[in-house]
């Protein structure tokens, strides 16, 4: 594949429906009002030459490049500020263009280092090119005019570098920062020619307000703003497109290569998702794939308290067959399941459960949405019919009202936080309910209409206040009710929550939300246009997570605001395919499609496929696989790309459960928590080595394409074949688009979906069939999937967690945006500059009482457990809450967290943890004695790794 880079237009596309028609250089050329001159002529393949312009950020007019000459018009405007017009007629190459545009590169160049050759942009800088198009022979003035102000190259920040004396001063970055990233960090300071890029108050990039997304560097037409990859490697020769394999975002990436090394990731205009815009993590924190951390051959051992053994895949294999067969003998078929992932391929991941209930004969499977979205599953199945989000991310753009609970999409989805932004600096209004006052709460050009700081825990109240306000005030939209639900249980609803206990003013006392600001916000949801709800973990993780998302089910309808554009629910996904991972039936009740194992029509169509007898009834949870382990009848567990022991609640216990199994199989990428007690460690291959897809929170499914030969030697389905082989349950899968070909036969969802379709249309949105063959941007249209919406009571009852005299305060728990998940990947790349360990946000006054100041080590104890870490001392959190973020092993903070869970679904409450702090002098004996385990535990015969 080569290079072939996306085609720069110089202007954003317009939107308009209405349509102009002109001439350029005496071809007609048609395209929407509002269309740029240069825009209109780059459709017809005649480049303007440019330098401030770009089509990801708004034309500004300063380099005076783009000029044209338009019949009937005085002087020669730029093209990138000039709209089209009906009739039209455009000249861009005539010699009073060519003269002008040659003087204006004389000045450029004039004043710009001369050090081309040796330049880290080399061949791959635009003021080289437009130099080029221009036909540029000579400068007037000579090459050793006064340069810019030169203050040093600024390489502070771990993947770019900043040289002020390479600056045309074109200001894309300053645009892209803003109008793309929102994050406003670059200015230009200075005036005239001491004119310069400055980030925040003329800082240091790493000290600045700067979120390292790395637009600005991308939108940079010279060496100013440069990955520091490049600079080491060399511009690259080919690109492939790929996906990103951190959030449910799924932004796409073209992953640019210099020979089989990734040179840098450049966010994929043609992404749906992301539009050409990524975060940090996805273009930059790449550098865990050749950690040296990275384990590439399989080692077993007999006992978890041995050393590992490096051993042959054809061993490993064996081994790991022979012990699960050994052990369903000894102890029946249900002795034994396992755990899919939500960092692999849907593909891996439909192997991984065809496996455990084709060849290991049970139902005994479940993935880590266990942990995060099953609530949203269960809830959104329930009221609308289908598991998944309703809209796609475009839809944001046409709302009026955005309604934000339980998550912080500026650090947990950032890029779509960006496009978020937009629209709210575009005038949309802004609701977020949040214990913790998340950046979107105030931040540049945005501050929330309504901030609901409501005590953890009370979701189901401040929601069910909510609609009190719509039923009450007369602000249901009794049509779309009517036509489109189920009339008499909404009439059983709207008198439930009309009932004045559910007034703001009676719910008060138990949220904590003044109850002026819950009718405000609810006035505003039920009136201000188009609503839309984005929810996250803050609202799936609690005793009560289904009932909540049922409850923002409930607002939508009651409200109508369902079934179109830029309306909805929509659960934020964490993991890249956590969606992907429900979907292919990870579930321990449900087959692929969400297709309950009882359900005899679609079992037996799985069994003629599968060649084998399946079990109808539901298989084992995780809690109840750890559970059952800890009662002797649970023994061998295979669990592919999750770890258990550092993601999971109540650490303990399921390092407990753990060391009573007889064989753990673990494949991953390193030697992460839980592979502390496994008996086989199986080395797993990156999103970078690996042919697959993976489907984002839109319901969105895109490729995620192989970059580089895997490490280990195989791709993670060749694996899970390579042991559903050795286990007796042939599998014979020659491309992971065959096992997508499979799926699409067994799903009524994805019967349209094929390699080549993906290929052709860049993605699709389920339900892709016959009825929607190029998929379904948005969902619930003329009906709900399940006919007319489900109204469901939703009772507020409070978790048993409760606080008192010896745990006063409440632990809710997130993510920040530098790190991911149990921060396996993030942290073995530069992104720990950001964030190297775990913090604990307390309030100034809970602070004060305690005798804790900032940076100090305090102790966090629950009725589970303790641990330490170091206090940060911020009003961001409300005094009797405090929060923190889970992403380092050495904080274990699952130790704190209880075994409560959300009635339906098992999904721990994370969100709620009474806790008591105190201060401490460093990390507490268990963190040590747990240090010192790890390390034993990972004791090994060889050096592991062959990659640096
Ligand atoms: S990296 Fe992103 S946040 Fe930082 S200055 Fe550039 S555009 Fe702004
Ligand atoms: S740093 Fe780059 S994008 Fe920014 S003004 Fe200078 S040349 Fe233009
Ligand atoms: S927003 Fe998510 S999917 Fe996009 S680049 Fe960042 S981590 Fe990757
Ligand atoms: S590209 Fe139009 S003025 Fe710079």
């Amino acid at each position: 594949m080569s290079l072939n880079p996306e085609i720069d237009y110089g202007t954003p596309q317009s939107k308009a429906e209405k349509t102009v028609t002109l001439t350029v250089d005496g071809v007609e050329v048609t395209v929407p009002e509002g269309t740029s001159v240069m825009r209109a002529a780059m459709e017809l393949g005649t480049q303007i030459p440019k330098l401030c312009a770009t089509d990801m950020v708004e034309s500004f007019g300063s380099c005076r490049l783009c000029l044209i000459e338009i019949e009937g018009r005085n002087g020669t405007p730029a093209s990138c500020t000039t709209p089209v017009g009906e009739g039209m007629v455009v000249k861009t190459q005539t010699d009073r263009l060519k003269r002008l545009r040659k003087g204006v590169m004389e000045l450029y160049i004039s004043e710009h280092p001369l050090d081309c050759l040796t330049c880290s942009a080399n061949g791959d800088c635009e003021l080289q090119d437009m130099a080029g198009a221009v036909g540029l022979r000579d400068v007037r003035y000579g090459y050793d005019g006064a340069r810019h102000p030169n203050p040093g190259i600024d390489a502070s920040n771990p993947y770019f570098t900043y040289e002020p004396s390479k600056c045309i001063v074109c200001s894309r970055c300053v645009r892209a920062c803003e109008e793309v990233q929102g994050t406003f960090a670059l200015t230009i300071a200075g005036r005239g020619f001491s004119s310069v890029v400055s980030p925040s108050m003329e800082q240091p990039f790493i000290d600045s307000e700067c979120v390292s997304c790395g637009a600005c560097v991308q939108a940079c037409p010279t060496a100013t703003l440069n990955e520091k990859s490049v600079i080491d490697i060399g511009t690259p020769d080919r690109a492939v497109v790929t996906t990103c394999a951190y959030c449910g975002v799924g932004c796409t990436f073209r992953a640019e290569m210099r020979g089989d090394e990734l040179v840098r990731m450049i966010p994929n205009k043609e992404g749906k998702a992301n539009r050409g815009h990524s975060c940090v993590k996805g273009r930059f924190a790449y550098g865990y794939a050749h950690h040296k951390d990275r384990i590439t051959k399989p080692m077993i051992r007999e006992k978890i308290t041995d050393p590992w053994r490096e051993v042959s895949w054809e061993e490993a294999i064996q081994y790991t067959a022979s012990e699960f067969k050994r052990i369903q003998a000894k102890y029946g078929k249900g002795s034994v399941g396992g755990i899919t992932s939500s960092r692999c391929t849907n593909e891996e991941t439909y192997l991984v459960q065809k496996l455990i209930r084709a060849a290991f004969g049970n139902n005994n499977v479940d993935t880590c949405a266990r942990v995060c979205h099953s609530p949203t599953g269960y809830g959104l199945k329930t009221t609308l019919g289908e598991s998944a989000g309703t809209q796609d991310f475009d839809s944001v753009e046409r709302t009026d009202v955005v309604l934000i609970i339980g998550a912080n999409p500026t650090d947990g989805h950032p890029v779509f936080a960006s496009r978020m932004k937009k629209r709210l600096r575009d005038g949309a209004k802004l609701i977020i309910v949040d214990p913790r006052r998340i950046d979107l709460v105030r931040t540049p050009h945005i501050k929330a209409d309504y901030h609901l700081p409501l005590k953890p825990g009370t979701n189901v109240a401040v929601v069910t206040s909510l609609a009190h306000v719509v039923v009450t005030e007369g602000l249901v939209n009794e049509q779309f009710v009517r036509e489109r639900c189920e009339w008499d249980e909404f009439q059983d609803w709207a008198a439930f929550v009309a009932d004045p206990r559910h007034s703001p003013e009676a719910v008060e006392k138990i949220t904590g939300v003044p109850a002026e600001a819950i009718r405000g916000a609810a006035r505003l949801y039920a009136t201000g246009g188009n609503s839309a709800i984005y929810y996250g973990l803050g609202v799936t993780e609690h005793s009560q997570g289904s009932t909540t998302v049922m409850a923002i089910a409930n607002l939508a309808m009651a409200t109508g605001n369902m079934g179109r554009e830029g309306v909805g629910v929509n659960p934020l996904r964490g993991q890249n395919n956590v969606q992907g991972s429900c979907d292919m039936g990870s579930f321990p009740h449900e087959l692929p499609g969400y297709r309950h194992v009882s359900d005899s029509a679609t079992l037996e169509l799985f069994e003629q496929l599968w060649g084998r007898p399946l079990d109808n009834e539901p298989g084992l949870r995780i809690p109840n696989m750890i559970d059952a382990a800890l009662d002797g009848s649970f023994k061998g567990i295979y669990i592919q790309g999750e770890d258990i022991l550092q993601s999971d609640p109540n650490t303990q216990h399921m390092a407990a459960g753990l060391a009573a199994m007889e064989c753990v199989v673990v494949q991953d990428l390193f030697l992460v928590e839980t592979s502390n007690y496994a008996h086989v460690f199986l080395p797993g291959s990156t999103f970078l080595e690996k042919n697959g897809t993976f489907t984002n929170a839109e319901r969105r499914i895109q490729r995620v394409r192989k970059v580089m030969a895997p490490v280990n030697g195989y791709e993670d389905w060749e694996i899970t074949q390579m042991l559903s082989n050795a286990l007796g349950y042939p599998m014979q899968y020659d491309h992971p688009s065959q096992i997508m070909d499979e799926i699409a036969r067994l799903t009524p969802t994805f019967t349209g979906v094929y390699y080549e379709k993906l290929d052709a249309l860049g993605s699709v949105q389920w339900p892709c069939n016959e009825a929607a063959p190029e998929g379904t941007p948005v969902m619930h249209i003329d009906s709900f999937v399940r006919g007319k919406g489900k109204f469901v009571i939703t009772e507020y009852v409070a978790t048993d967690e409760k606080t008192g005299p010896r745990f006063p305060l409440l632990l809710t728990t997130g993510r920040i945006l530098s790190q991911y998940n149990v921060g396996a990947q993030t942290r073995r790349t530069a992104n720990v500059v950001w964030h190297e360990e775990d913090r604990l946000e307390i309030h100034p006054h809970d602070a004060e009482n305690r005798g804790v100041r900032d940076g100090d080590w305090v102790k966090i104890a629950s009725r589970t457990g303790e641990t330490t870490l170091r206090a940060l001392i911020t009003d961001r959190v409300a005094t009797g809450v405090v929060y923190t973020t889970f992403h380092h092993p050495s904080t274990q903070v699952n130790v704190v967290t209880t075994e409560f869970s959300d009635w339906a679904t098992n999904c721990p409450e994370y969100k709620v943890t009474a806790v008591q702090i105190a201060p401490s002098n460093g990390p507490s004996e268990w963190q040590e004695e747990y240090e010192a385990q790890s390390k034993a535990a990972r004791r090994i015969t060889e050096p592991l790794v062959a990659a640096e």
